[in-house]
């Protein structure tokens, strides 16, 4: 018996369960191949006793449009940094527990691992492919930010939730006169924001990778009010920063959570508008973690199942230490140390941007 491991880490993001399913189904298709799912992440293989289950294609029936992911994901801990008590003062400390799951694995008789996940995952298996593991990467993240992939499933979903929302602030902004501000995610990467910017007519996009001046801002929502009347809609990526360059978030509390939380710049911004001398209404909507929930749409769907697919063929022919990539209209196999090189961001320079700029929309550059 072949037995594939397939785990979801990280955020949750829409079209996990479809690369899941897509995964289990080819493999039904081979003779001797078992998948088995680890219940988040790694840690599910760390537990005691172990937090596994056999994913046939009964348990993925029905699955495909479900977001979220059913074998659970987190974005805490793993093999090398696992959270543990100390019993006697309630302290958390991290330990390395990499070998230990190695293993685990072993005696589980786990041939090869999916990991289902972004960039922390991404490393993680690189990690565990240095030390011997047999290991294939699907990448997501409704961030896009993920190098050597066109695009990362999710995504889409992403971009039309946040597009949807800037649709429904241009009634209200309309009927009020207002200036409305949606804080959109997307970490170091203004993909949602630019994207959904353009799809849903905003004015003003701001996004990480171009720094604003807010008096160039000022100057567009004024000319939004030069009939008297008007409304001006802001679409702001979470991680972007004014000319001073400081990102907008807080350091988590949370045990074993890494990242910086980004989050508020919309609040900051009305803030610095109203600073800077803007007098209209300004209203601040930030969208979080709607992005992320729910259905993924169609295009994340049939990516996602490409993905899974390609996977597991991947993982049938033995080449292990690549993640699979789309680079339209191809999805093929990047090497690890590929897929680790530098994000993949928005440039400023980009087709993308100069469509929105040749729209009138502004970024406060
Ligand atoms: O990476 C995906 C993402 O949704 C980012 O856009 C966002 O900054 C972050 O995850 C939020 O993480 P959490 O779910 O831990 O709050």
């Amino acid at each position: 018996m072949n037995r594939l491991l397939v785990l979801t880490g990280g955020g949750d993001c829409p079209g996990l369960n479809a690369v899941i399913r897509a995964i289990v189904k080819r493999a039904s298709q081979e003779k001797d191949w078992e998948i088995v799912g680890s219940i988040e992440s790694f840690n599910g293989v760390l537990k005691d006793p172990a937090e596994v289950v056999i994913l046939d294609e009964s348990k993925v029936a029905g699955i495909l449009v479900q977001g979220g992911t059913i074998i659970g994901t987190t974005n805490k801990g793993g093999p090398f940094a696992y959270p543990v008590q100390n019993p006697n003062d309630g302290t958390w400390t991290t330990i390395d527990r990499s070998d230990e799951m190695l293993r685990r694995l072993q005696y589980m008789d786990i041939k090869g691992v999916i990991n289902i996940g972004g960039d922390g995952s991404l490393r993680i298996s690189k990690a565990l492919a240095d030390k011997g593991l047999n290991v294939i990467n699907v990448p997501k993240t409704i961030d896009n930010d993920l190098s050597s992939t066109d695009y990362t499933f999710g995504f889409q979903t992403a971009v039309q939730i946040a597009t949807e929302a800037v649709d429904k602030l241009v009634t209200t902004a309309a009927s009020h006169n207002r200036v409305f501000i949606l804080e959109v995610m997307g970490r170091d990467a203004g993909w949602i924001a630019l994207n959904a910017a353009i799809a849903g007519g905003a004015d003003i996009c701001l996004i990480p990778e171009i720094p604003y001046e807010v008096e160039n801002l000022k100057a567009k929502i004024e000319t939004r009010y030069r009939k008297g009347r008007g409304f001006c809609i802001i679409v702001v990526a979470e991680g972007a920063v004014n000319s001073k360059g400081k990102k907008v978030g807080a350091v988590s509390n949370e045990v074993g959570y890494e990242n910086f939380m980004l989050g508020g710049i919309g609040w900051t911004l009305k803030q610095e508008l109203i600073a800077a001398g803007v007098r209209h209404d300004i209203r601040v909507t930030l969208l979080g973690h709607l992005q992320r929930g729910g259905t993924p749409i169609a295009y994340d769907r049939v990516l996602a199942s490409e993905f899974g697919v390609a996977a597991f063929e991947l993982a049938y022919k033995g080449l292990w230490g690549n993640m699979v990539a789309y680079r339209h209209p191809d999805v093929v196999a990047v090497p690890f140390e590929e897929a680790l090189k530098e994000p993949h961001l928005v440039s400023p320079d980009s087709r993308l941007v100069l469509t929105a700029k040749g729209l009138g929309m502004e970024f406060g550059d």
